[in-house]
């Protein structure tokens, strides 16, 4: 998810706009900044480009999600389903509002399996968080219609998806609420940094203030005459990163443009294969491509296709995830047992106790044959040629040694 791959001279610009000035905060300051409010600018342009009638940047994707979860009114003993594949955010951001993270079975969507979500409904169920993994997409009408039939808020994590769209409306601006994180390795960058979008103007002030100490920011140019509705965090994006990001969204099309064009290349190619499954996408014209996602018949010939990229060192830039400590439950020890620096409520812990021994075996039984190629912007159409070469004749070794019997 490269937007960093193409820094230049743009974010140059736009941060020295910034340094100009000396106005580091994105508040405040008014006559000393001459003008210059690059986070407010951000929020415009990613209203105007995803559709989204509010945009409440953040520090990070992370507390963009904390603010959403407070925002949405989630909190102590409230219920939050999510995938068993996503990002320890997801689960951070819960608990650190108080709610109780419920994991459940993904499905070839790579997210949330509708059947799964219905199973895990109880009377304490809030929210359901399609995690929109590896830039494509949940089954969104699902979800949805199961959130509408349960009464339940739908909250987007489209970190990893922005620029993806599931039936013409952009990722992230279809549930009540959806966030993107602008870290160093998101398909576009702020360095650090995130957004909660939301059509809910409600929503949106809450978010306004929770991410400043709780400012109602109707104190005029003096902060300190700013009253606190209620009770907020910093959680503040810096003018320099939003700087960084307004020159990123301004290439973010050119960016989806040329992974598009690269994906499509890779794919034919692993297409040639009859073996290799792909990932279902529920919506494949929205599909941003920063990722081709694809499965093996089994964990055995995965794992073998995984050593054999290792033994040739190309394996960089292909995720085994089943493996990977950041993303999948199987590695989670640390959440499991409830592992924190602070006491966490007896609800989180009882619940996070029964993850021991939850049973995610059709999980397992998607993640263990999967396979993540990351599509990066500065590939010649060579050398994606090329990769794919090397790829297929990997995959087609191990399928040699190891024969699949039906
Ligand atoms: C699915 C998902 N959610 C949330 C986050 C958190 O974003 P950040 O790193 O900006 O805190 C990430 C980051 O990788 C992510 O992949």
């Amino acid at each position: 998810m490269p937007g960093f791959e193409l820094w230049g001279e743009e974010e140059r610009n736009e941060v020295n706009d910034v340094l100009e000035t000396g106005i580091l905060m994105r508040y405040g300051f008014d006559a000393l900044r001459k003008g210059v409010w690059k986070s407010k600018e951000l929020e415009a342009a990613i209203c105007k480009r995803f559709g989204s009638k509010y945009a409440q940047l953040t520090s990070s994707g992370t507390s963009a999600l904390t603010t959403a979860f407070a925002a949405l009114g989630i909190g102590a003993g409230d219920e939050v389903i999510m995938p068993s594949f996503t990002f320890v955010a997801s689960f951070e951001s819960v608990l650190s509002v108080g709610a109780i993270p419920v994991l459940v079975d993904i499905d070839e969507t790579l997210t949330l399996n509708p059947e799964a979500v219905k199973k895990a409904i109880t009377a304490k169920t809030k929210c359901v968080v399609p995690v929109h993994m590896c830039g494509s997409m949940a089954d969104l009408d699902a979800l949805m219609a199961i959130c509408k039939e349960n009464n339940l808020v739908l909250l987007e994590d489209a970190c990893q998806s922005i620029g993806a769209s599931y039936k013409g409306r952009a990722l992230g601006t279809i549930g009540e609420a959806g966030t993107f994180s602008f870290d160093f390795v998101k398909i576009m960058t702020c360095g650090e940094g995130g957004v909660v979008l939301t059509n809910n103007e409600e929503v949106y002030i809450k978010c306004d203030g929770y991410t400043d100490h709780g400012h109602d920011h109707k104190g005029g140019a003096d902060r300190g005459a700013d009253q606190h509705p209620f009770i907020g965090y910093n959680y503040r994006i810096s003018e320099l990163h939003a700087a960084v990001g307004l020159a990123q969204i301004r290439k973010l099309d050119s960016f989806l443009d040329i992974q598009k064009r690269n994906h499509g290349i890779l794919k034919n190619i692993l297409s040639a294969i009859p073996e290799i499954a792909f990932r279902e996408i529920p919506d494949p014209d929205g599909d941003s491509c920063t990722f081709i996602s694809w499965f093996l018949p089994t964990e055995e010939l995965t794992r073998a296709a995984v050593d054999e990229l290792r033994s040739q060192n190309i394996l960089a830039g292909n995720f085994y995830w089943y493996d990977n400590n950041w993303h999948y439950i199987r590695k989670w020890d640390h959440l499991k047992s409830s592992i924190s620096l602070h006491a966490l409520g007896e609800a989180q812990q009882t619940a996070l106790k029964k993850l021991q021994s939850q049973d995610f075996s059709a999980s397992d039984a998607v993640m263990s044959r999967c396979i993540s190629t990351a599509i990066s912007l500065l590939w010649s159409e060579e050398q994606i040629r090329e990769k794919g070469e090397r790829l297929t004749s990997v995959i087609k070794k191990v399928l040699s040694q190891h024969p699949v019997t039906a």
